[in-house]
This record gives structure tokens, sequence and C-alpha cells, in this order.
């Protein structure tokens, strides 16, 4: 039997704090089950929401899987689809914070390439937000506008990269704009705007060639959300699937009763457990295509093994972090 080591919790609260790994011994698996060695998985903002207590899952505790995305190579299967070696990606379970990770075959996607594992194992949330961001809310064409906060997070770089695959603009709000652009461009940006900057909604609106934006992605919230809907064209829609700043959002009547906007939300979690299973494969196969292109890259700040967890949580937690923490646990 091989050693198996795992993060968990006993109790909800700072994940540096509060998480532990813990050893015990591989577990085989089980008819229509697949073991899996996991290669890497990201710190993602909803991994420490959900050690916290205040994701939009609440484990019981004490909860012996944390990691809501992540790949691996398969270890050994009981289960039709899957055969040893083939890269997959945890699809419906939690666990990718762990060296095996043994669960029914449903919990996992099989690849149809083998991708970079960082890249693979950030594909499942934030690539999916934004392709579920530009097809599920307002229909765009090529020459469109989009307005996006955050930027410069994971799910703002898919945004970008699949924005420029299908011909759209971007307008980009990061905070120190100045030290994000370049970056930010490389991946296909059209316009990188600061937060801070007094009047920029009017500047950027102002800049030749920009047209008002028909669709708004917003992850952080307060003001800032508030400069994303002051930006949108009549009828156009501001999609909310992240709520970094932690503060609501306010909304100005008249935005309402003359610009008509539509405020809308998305949770990936739903999305997937609503979804028939071809079209989430189908979803997942194209955009790893365009992973395996380089078209979709996200960003690596770190790598950290499981004797450095709570430094890597703390890294993970970091204002100004240029990429993902990533996680393996694996040898
Ligand atoms: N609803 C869903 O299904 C879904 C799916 C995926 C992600 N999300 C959410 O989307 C958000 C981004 O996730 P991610 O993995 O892309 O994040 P990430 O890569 O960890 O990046 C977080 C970003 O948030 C920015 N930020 C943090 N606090 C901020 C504030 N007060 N004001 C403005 N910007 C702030 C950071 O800016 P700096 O670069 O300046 O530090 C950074 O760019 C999170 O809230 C996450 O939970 C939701």
């Amino acid at each position: 039997m091989r050693e198996n080591r795992y993060a968990y919790f006993d109790a909800f609260g700072a994940p540096e704090e509060v998480l532990q790994v813990g050893k015990g011994e591989m577990r085989m698996p089980a008819a229509g089950e697949v073991c899996v060695r996991m290669l890497a998985a990201p710190i993602n903002p909803a991994d420490i929401n959900y050690v916290q207590g205040v994701y939009g899952e609440v484990p019981e505790l004490p909860a012996t899987r944390v990691g809501l995305e992540g790949c691996g190579v398969v270890h050994a299967s009981a289960a039709e689809g899957f055969a040893a070696g083939d890269m997959v990606i945890l699809l419906n379970t939690v666990g990718a914070w762990s060296r095996f990770l043994t669960a029914p075959a449903a919990s996992f996607l099989r690849l149809e390439e083998r991708l970079d594992p960082m890249q693979a194992a950030m594909l499942k949330v934030n690539p999916l937000t934004a392709l579920r961001v530009l097809e599920d809310y307002t229909p765009l064409q090529e020459g469109d506008w989009l307005v996006m906060n955050a930027a410069n997070s994971g799910v703002g770089q898919c945004l970008i990269q699949l924005a420029r695959e299908r011909g759209l603009h971007t307008i980009c709000v990061v905070r120190q704009a100045e030290t994000r652009r370049a970056a930010l461009q490389a991946l296909g940006a059209d316009i990188v705007a600061d937060e801070e900057e007094p009047d920029m909604v009017r500047r950027v609106l102002a800049t030749p060639g920009v047209k008002r934006p028909r669709l708004a992605a917003n992850c952080v919230g307060g003001e800032s959300a508030l400069r994303l809907m002051d930006m949108l064209a009549p009828g156009g829609t501001m999609v909310t699937f992240g709520s970094m700043s932690r503060k609501s959002i306010k909304v100005p009547n008249s935005w309402l009763i003359f610009k008509d906007i539509s405020l809308r939300g998305l949770w990936c979690t739903k999305w997937l457990q609503q979804t028939p299973a071809p079209t989430v494969a189908a979803a997942y196969h194209s955009l790893a295509k365009l992973v395996a292109a380089g078209k979709l890259q996200q960003r690596v700040a770190a790598v950290y093994g499981p004797d450095a967890l709570p430094e890597a949580c703390r890294q993970a937690r970091q204002e100004g972090r240029n990429g993902k923490i990533i996680l393996r646990f694996g040898e």
C-alpha cells in the first residue's frame, strides 16, 4: 500500500491556522471507482471560503476532503472509461489537496489530451466561469466590447483570452494598472484601466474606438461594480460571480429605470449540477484544446508541497500576488 497525504480541518477558520495534513493508506478503487494520483491543485478564493465555512457548500466537520479543483493521473481504475495513466481533472467532488483520491468515476473528467499539469489543474473553475459569462447572458458579436473588474485574476485572464478568440474587445479594470498593463495586453486586453483613477469611466469611454459594453463581468462588488454598471450600454447586463471586496452592490435607480440594465449571477457549481454530462464534457474539451494550443493560460505565482501548506495559504490570500499558488501533494 502506498501512503496517502491529504489536507483536512476540524474547525472553520483561516486556512493557514486550521488546515492540517493527515496521513493514511491509499485506498484501491471499488467497483465503479477510480483512484487518482493528484499532480497539482490551485488555491482558489473558493477554497479559502470553503475552509472558512462561508462558501456556497458548507462541509460537515471534520472535513477530510479539501480542494475544489485539480488534476492527476489515474493510478488504478475499476470503472469503465478510465485506465491507468489517463489524465483527469476533478469534476464533482472535493479533495484535490491530497496525494491520492479514490472516488466514483463520475467525480472525474478524462482529458482527451495531455496538458501541462499546472494548466490542467486550473481548467475546471476559471476557464469555465469565463466561458459561461461569455455564452449564457447576452448575445455578443465580433467587435462588441465587454468590461470586467479584477481583470488580473484567474477568471479575468481567461475572459481576456476567450474574448480575444471571439474577436471581442475588453476593458480590463484592475488595481495598480501600471504594473499589470503589459501582462494583460499580452493576453489580448484592449484597455487596461485603474480602479483608483478618478474619472476613469469617462476617460475610458472617451477613448477613440471604444464603445459602451453590453456585458460586464463583476467579481469585486461595491464601488467597483458601480463603475462597471456606469459603463454599460442601455439594456446591458452585469454578471456577478465573485465578491472579492465583500461589499454589496448598490444600484442607482436611474440606471434601472432609464438604462434598463440587468443584473445576473453565476455559480459554476450550479451549472455543473444542472447541465447534462455530455454538454459539460464538450465544454471542457473545447477549453482543453485552447489550453493545449497555448491560447488559454493562467499565470502561476508559486508551487508548494504539503509541508508548506500554511505558507501556501498565506500567500494565496496576499494582495498583489501575480498568479495562482499551486499545491503538489504527489511526489
Ligand atoms: N461564481 C463562480 O462560479 C466562480 C467561479 C470562479 C471564480 N469565482 C470568484 O471569482 C473571483 C476571482 O477568482 P479567481 O480564482 O480568478 O481569483 P484570483 O486569481 O485569486 O484573483 C483574485 C483577484 O481579486 C482581486 N481583488 C481582491 N480583492 C480586491 C478588491 N478589494 N478590489 C478589487 N480587486 C480585488 C485581486 O486583485 P490584485 O491582482 O490587484 O491583487 C486579484 O486580481 C473570486 O471571488 C472567486 O470566488 C466564482
